[in-house]
């Protein structure tokens, strides 16, 4: 199996909520390593910059503005499987699809506001990587 790392958000609706331990728990939990971590509070550019394949979808302006309705914390994920492992501890985008015990199921109500983000693929997973951190700033396990 590949080791692989991954591009994870907490949004605004969960860190208001007080869940970032919750969901920590949960990724390192599952055998996943936060290999980088900040908080931030994202700019309109900053946010459409993230979101920029999706410009052209009806629901930009509300995704853009609910990014940045608030903090978010903006981890690296590394483990086998990384990508595919935290999209299954995300669950469904919709979080009425979502399977039970996952993230969205626990801690997200709506589609609009569902709590997590995770790199759906490889290149994305390295491209989202890039956007939010610099290699200085991943710091992988030496024990
Ligand atoms: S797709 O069709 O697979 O490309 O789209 P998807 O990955 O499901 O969604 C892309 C991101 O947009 C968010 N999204 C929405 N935001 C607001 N309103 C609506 N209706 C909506 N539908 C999708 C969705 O949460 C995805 O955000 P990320 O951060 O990638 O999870």
């Amino acid at each position: 199996m590949a080791l692989e790392r991954t591009l994870s958000i907490i949004k605004p609706d969960a860190v208001a909520k007080n869940l970032i331990g919750a969901i920590y728990t949960r990724f390192e939990s599952a055998g996943l390593r936060i290999v980088a971590s900040k908080m931030m509070h994202l700019s309109k550019e900053q946010a459409e910059g993230f979101y920029a394949e999706h410009s052209e979808r009806p629901f930009f302006g509300a995704l853009v503005e609910f990014m940045t309705s608030g903090p978010i914390v903006v981890q690296v994920l590394e483990g086998e499987e990384a990508i595919l492992k935290n999209r299954e501890i995300m669950g469904a985008t919709n979080p009425a699809d979502a399977l039970a015990g996952t993230l969205r199921a626990d801690y997200a109500e709506t589609i609009d506001e569902n709590a997590v983000h995770g790199s759906d693929a490889p290149e994305t997973a390295a491209r989202e990587i890039a956007y939010f951190f610099s290699d200085e700033e991943i710091c992988p396990r030496t024990r």
